[in-house]
């Protein structure tokens, strides 16, 4: 599916580093005018190559924007995301995008943002974006094989706190954990991660504080137009594409979510 308003873009891949054994940081010079960027939006990419295939483009959140150079994360999950991290540099790409309406913007004076894995890339954007009401930032990885990732994330937000399952690297214990244990405030939370995570926050912070998360859905065309990325809420079926990808956690059905 194409659409017509202004969204479809060309890039070039100029950038790739492999920063941890299925995770990379890809950096793509994007042609013409790109209107202002809102953390917690998202491209749908893929190699021009595609366009050959029936292939449909992948849904990344934005990790940076600095001109007309765009920063994304990718973790290798299938075959889509294996194609675009073994692409060469100077790759012609096509983007769509920013796409989202729903993202991250603060309530009050205060946010922690919790990051569970590659769900930290629009939380890296979101502490640029807002750095006066960003308090904490925790970062929640699954073992040492991450190392290159938390320093990549603490060259770019030197406050994280780093979370290890296992232990290896920073403190032990899940990224909710490290967030619901500390002895700070908390005013307002921003997530992305998994479902479990969100679960997780929700459960321990008692719906005391609002927390915006920015989820996932295996989505087709990114603007509203298939379907495919609808999430059970409190007011019906939502297409993340479009009303998301970041929701008040409080309003999502956590428990139909797979
Ligand atoms: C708004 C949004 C932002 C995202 N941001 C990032 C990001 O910054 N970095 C990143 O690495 N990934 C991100 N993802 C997830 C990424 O889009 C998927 O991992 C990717 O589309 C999988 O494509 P594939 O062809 O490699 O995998 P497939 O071969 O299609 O599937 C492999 C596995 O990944 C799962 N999967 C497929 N699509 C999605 C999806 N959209 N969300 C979650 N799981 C999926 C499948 O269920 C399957 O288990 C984001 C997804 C969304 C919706
Ligand atoms: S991806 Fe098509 S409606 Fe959301």
């Amino acid at each position: 599916m194409r659409c017509d308003d202004g969204l479809e873009r060309s890039g070039i891949l100029s950038e790739k580093v492999r920063l941890a054994r299925e995770v990379y940081l890809l950096r793509f010079e994007v042609e013409g005018f790109m209107s202002s960027i809102m953390p917690g939006q998202f491209f749908m990419i893929g190699p021009c190559r595609w366009k050959r295939d029936p292939l449909l483009l992948r849904p990344f959140a934005v990790a940076d924007k600095k001109g007309d150079t765009l920063e994304f994360l990718v973790k290798v999950a299938g075959f889509g995301t294996n194609d675009i991290v073994r692409c060469e540099i100077g790759s012609p790409f096509h983007l769509r995008g920013p796409l989202g309406r729903g993202v991250f913007k603060p309530l009050g004076k205060s946010v922690a943002l919790v990051a569970g894995g590659i769900g930290v890339a629009p939380l890296v954007f979101a502490r640029k974006y807002y750095p006066e009401v960003v308090s904490k930032f925790v970062l929640g990885v699954p073992n040492g094989d991450w190392a290159d990732v938390a320093s990549w994330v603490k060259s770019e937000c030197p406050e994280v706190v780093i979370a290890c399952d296992d232990g290896t690297i920073g403190e032990r214990g899940t990224a909710a954990d490290v967030l619901l244990n500390g002895k700070w405030p908390i005013e307002e939370v921003w997530a992305c991660g998994p479902v479990a995570m969100f679960k997780a926050i929700y459960a321990g912070l008692n719906g005391r504080v609002r927390i915006l998360g920015s989820f996932e859905s295996r989505m087709g065309c990114g603007i509203g137009g298939c379907h495919s990325c609808s999430i059970p809420t409190k007011n019906g079926m939502t297409e993340v594409c479009s009303c998301g990808p970041v929701l008040d956690v409080a309003e999502v059905c956590l428990d139909e979510l797979i």
